[in-house]
């Protein structure tokens, strides 16, 4: 029931209803083409009727003036009863082509008008025209005009002309043949680009969405916990081969996220472990009588708590480092005088293994805290120590730029492994899968490393080779903002 309501509830949140961009874009593109042809057609075919026009006028113009340059001939060849005649005949075929025709000598007295021939017959053509015009195109408003044209002999005036029709123009037949088959060709040329555009547009929205919808299987699949999957990147599109390759690798970051945090989980366990059964077991031959309660049994117990208690103390300490508030005590720090400080304090295991150490590079002062930097130079100089055989080299390089002040320590020692180096600052990560206690801590050192120089805002960086040695790289800026 609650859930019904929530269901319906979401709904009603979304407010409008959702499209897939596959629709939306096929429809835009649809929409695109459609009005750009209706453009296209609508702006050629009002150009091309207003030239027909103009084309139709000029024909009649044209028809007109021959009418009138055959009776102006006949003016000149004829004269009498025989002019009479052949004015006739000439103005009978004019009317056949539509002209109304009516012919004045040079005083204006009329010689021959088609009204008064067959007056009757002029009325039902001009009437014809009117209504085959008006069924081809409704909007048409023509009416009778009339044109007067001088007749000329030569430079001598003769008479006058006048040519009535049924204007401004007249389509017969074969021309309204003409303007429809080319109206159709327009209409079919615009509606097959129409049916292009849309298929190209769905063709288009498909590449565009399909990749999206790829990229959405692989996040919800990420989302379950399924990283193996990856999403193939050929969309040609920049954007889209980003967000895949974006998905891929935040897929690859949560599946190694994933293993070490499985892996973070035994090697706690191992921690913990160690210690605990050696103190059990002491315990227990204690408490059997199986030793004698000596003092350097209860020394070898205590040391073991002590490891535990170290432990705990170094979590304590990165769970406070990585605590957001956490606050830096800064003051001005002299990074040499701190690294020989440092180097001090390991100088009996530095005799005992017979290692060269070194401190080099010109005095650098920053402001940060002094006692962090100092577990710093601490803990990545008991690594070194550490991983490097008797008679090897440990070497501190310091050097600084306007902005930062950069340490390193480098060794010659074991190096690490190439498929290790992404993982050593994780914490209890150890290159050593046995977690020998002999070999190394607990694996929180660098943890606490990279923590302290992060609150510093600065970065750190590993460079190794295995079998040569490895180079630890901060850089710190110089004045904390
Ligand atoms: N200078 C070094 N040379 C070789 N390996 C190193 C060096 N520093 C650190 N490592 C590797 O990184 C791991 C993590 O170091 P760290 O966090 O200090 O833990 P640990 O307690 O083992 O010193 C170590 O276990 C070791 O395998
Ligand atoms: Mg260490």
């Amino acid at each position: 029931m609650g859930e019904d309501k929530a269901a319906v509830w979401d709904g009603g949140a979304c407010g409008t209803k959702k499209h897939s961009l596959k629709f939306k874009l096929s429809l835009s593109y649809a929409v695109m083409a459609l009005l750009l042809v209706a453009s296209v057609s609508l702006i050629s075919n009002l150009f091309f009727r207003s030239q027909f026009n103009r084309y139709m006028i000029r024909q009649q113009d044209a028809k007109n003036r021959e009418i009138v340059s055959q009776i102006s001939r006949q003016m000149v060849q004829n004269s009498g009863s025989s002019r009479a005649q052949a004015l006739e005949t000439v103005g009978v075929s004019a009317l056949e082509r539509g002209v109304i025709v009516k012919v004045y000598d040079d005083s204006g007295r009329i010689l021959w008008d088609a009204t008064a021939h067959n007056g009757g017959f002029c009325q039902q053509m001009l009437k014809n025209m009117a209504e085959e015009m008006q069924s081809r195109s409704p909007n048409f408003k023509g009416e009778y005009e009339e044109k007067k044209y001088p007749l000329m002999s030569g430079v001598k005036r003769i008479g006058t002309v006048t040519a009535g029709y049924y204007g401004p123009f007249f389509y017969s037949a074969n021309d309204a043949d003409f303007i429809n088959t080319l109206n159709h060709v327009l209409f079919g040329v615009g509606l097959g680009s129409l049916v292009l555009a849309v298929l190209l547009g769905i063709y288009m929205a498909n590449r565009i969405s399909s990749p999206i919808a790829h990229a959405i299987g692989a996040a919800e699949n990420i989302a379950k916990g399924n990283y193996r999957e990856k999403i193939p990147q050929a969309s040609g599109t920049l954007e889209l081969d980003r967000l895949t390759a974006s998905i891929n690798r935040l897929s690859d970051e949560l599946q190694n996220q994933e293993v070490l945090r499985r892996r973070l989980t035994t090697d706690i366990a191992h921690e913990l472990r160690t210690p605990l059964a050696a103190l059990q077991g002491n315990v227990e031959a204690l408490i059997d009588g199986v030793w004698e309660p000596t003092r350097e049994r209860f020394e070898s117990c205590h040391e073991e708590i002590l490891r535990l208690a170290r432990l705990v103390s170094n979590l304590d300490r990165l769970a406070r480092l990585e605590d957001e508030n956490a606050g830096l005590r800064l003051s001005e720090v002299d990074l040499t005088a701190a690294a020989e400080k440092a180097v001090r304090s390991f100088e009996a295991e530095r005799m005992k293994k017979k290692i060269q150490v070194s401190v080099s590079g010109p005095p650098v002062k920053i402001a940060a805290d002094a006692d962090q930097i100092s577990r710093v130079f601490v803990n990545l100089l008991s690594n070194a120590l550490k991983y490097t055989p008797e008679g090897g080299a440990v070497r501190v390089t310091l050097s600084e730029d306007e902005k930062n002040a950069a340490v390193e320590v480098s060794d010659t020692g074991t190096g690490i492994a190439r498929e290790d180096l992404p993982y050593i600052f994780e914490r209890f990560y150890r290159t050593d899968r046995s977690r020998s206690s002999r070999s190394g801590g607990a694996g929180i050192g660098l943890a606490i490393v990279k923590a302290i120089v992060e609150m510093h805002h600065g970065t750190i960086s590993a460079r190794s080779a295995v079998g040569k040695g490895t180079v630890f790289r901060v850089v710190l800026p110089r004045n904390q903002p």
